[in-house]
């Protein structure tokens, strides 16, 4: 393999920099032009067109499993979610948390959701400018919203939410697991993550063990009085469940928010339409998901011998899917790298595609919506403060700081 710039080892290595995070679709581009990327000495294969990501999501050789890959894993953080299992594990934990998401449950919610927009905007009213948007509504409404449904005391949040990040880092070394890594790059920590990882475990079996002297109306509370077809959880696998849920439930809706609210200030006028017109939100969210997904990149490893287009996979290896390239293919999307809200088609990959599809979208989509149209209908001339900050995270990616000028301009 050469190693010049449209090498793939390279283009990984650049995409891992934190030099790039706040703009990574160029060194997305280089890499989807390179075509689906065969990596043998890391048993890698990376896919970036749209319809091989959505190919490979389908396969139903393509596990989450993460057991059945070669490349070594250090199961460190006791048995997985649901999120890394296959079928039929998998079907069954599923299915008993699906029921608490469906559309019907979650708008349920839309209420209690708006009370909490409503507050933390109120409070960003009586503050000096600027506005802090990702710790002043970004991250507080899905932490405080999971931790309702849940059952999880808000009054915990600074201690599982350090557990929670690092965790989320945990999904990025295996960028570097496959030998590709940069320096100044969040590969190391390994102690740290397993502490938190291990924290946050002891945390929720405390949590459960009082949940279940004294049940409240909620999932936690469900998960441990849960009987289908006669089958009960195992204390282990209440624990992960709620581990995924968790941190699923506020690591990526903080994406969604801030991605939506920077592209929005970044076209004014599509601020100033949507101000106008809540009813463009489900548009304006669509296309956010689309153009800058809060989980960038997702992993599969092949339980099979697997053929997509003219490449084989060996049973074992892993394949990475950068759905964040896969949403700027130009075969998939006309003009791809403008945010459209209008565009005809709103087809994404940013709450992945068949048996693992987000549990959590109806939640995410309502959040995202109540927040947006608030926002925006409440300061209808706000605009960017400053540049923001982004995270490490490369999977996922999300703003540090998005400081806004909420009366507007400055002249
Ligand atoms: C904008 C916000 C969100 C995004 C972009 C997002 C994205 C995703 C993606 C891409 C997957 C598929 C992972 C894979 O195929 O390997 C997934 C799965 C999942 N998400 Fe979300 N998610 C979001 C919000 C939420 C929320 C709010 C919750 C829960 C409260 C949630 C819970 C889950 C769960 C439990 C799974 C595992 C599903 C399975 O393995 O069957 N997500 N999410």
């Amino acid at each position: 393999m050469t190693t010049s710039s449209g090498d793939p080892r390279s283009l990984l290595a650049q995409l891992i920099d934190p030099a790039h995070r706040a703009d990574p679709y160029p060194v997305y581009r280089k890499i989807r032009e390179l075509g689906p990327v065969s990596m043998p000495e890391n048993n890698l294969t990376l896919f970036s067109s749209f319809v091989h990501c959505e190919e490979v999501l389908r396969h139903p050789s393509a596990s989450s499993d993460r057991i059945k890959s070669t490349v070594g894993q250090r199961m460190i953080f006791g048995p997985p979610s649901f999120l890394f299992l296959d079928p039929p594990d998998h079907t069954r934990l599923r299915r008993l948390v699906n029921k608490a998401f469906v559309p019907k449950v979650v708008k349920a919610l839309e209420p209690d959701i708006a009370a909490l927009v409503d507050g933390l905007l109120r409070d960003a009213e009586s503050t000096s400018e600027p506005f802090e948007a990702i710790s002043g509504l970004a991250y507080p409404l899905p932490v405080a919203v999971i931790c309702r449904l849940l059952g999880v005391p808000l009054a915990d949040e600074p201690e599982f939410s350090a557990a929670s990040a690092l965790l989320a880092q945990s999904l990025d070394p295996f960028i570097s697991a496959t030998g590709i890594s940069v320096a100044g790059a969040a590969d190391g920590g390994f102690e740290k993550r397993q502490q938190a990882g291990l924290w946050l475990r002891d945390y929720l079996r405390e949590l459960i063990a009082r949940r279940r002297r004294d049940p409240g109306d909620d999932l936690m509370s469900g998960l441990i009085h849960v009987e289908e077809s006669g089958d009960h959880l195992t204390e282990e696998e209440i624990v992960a469940t709620c581990n995924l849920l968790l941190i699923a439930g506020h690591e990526t809706t903080v994406g969604l928010i801030s991605n939506a609210i920077l592209a929005l200030l970044r076209d004014p006028e599509q601020w100033a339409k949507l101000a106008a017109d809540p009813a463009r939100a489900s548009a304006v969210i669509e296309e956010t998901l689309r153009y800058d997904p809060p989980v960038q990149l997702l992993r599969r490893i092949a339980g099979a011998d697997m053929a997509i287009e003219s490449l084989t996979i060996p049973k074992g290896d892993n394949m990475l899917l950068l759905l964040a390239a896969a949403h700027r293919d130009p075969d998939a999307f006309d003009n791809p790298d403008r945010f459209d809200p209008d565009r005809a088609t709103t087809r994404h990959l940013a709450f992945g595609k068949g048996p693992h599809f987000c549990v959590g979208a109806p939640l995410a989509r309502l959040e995202a919506t109540v927040a947006l149209t608030a926002l925006t209908a409440r300061f209808p001339h706000a605009a960017l403060a400053d540049i923001p900050t982004y995270k490490e995270n490369v999977t996922l990616r999300g703003m540090s700081s998005l400081p806004i000028a909420l009366s507007g301009p400055r002249s």
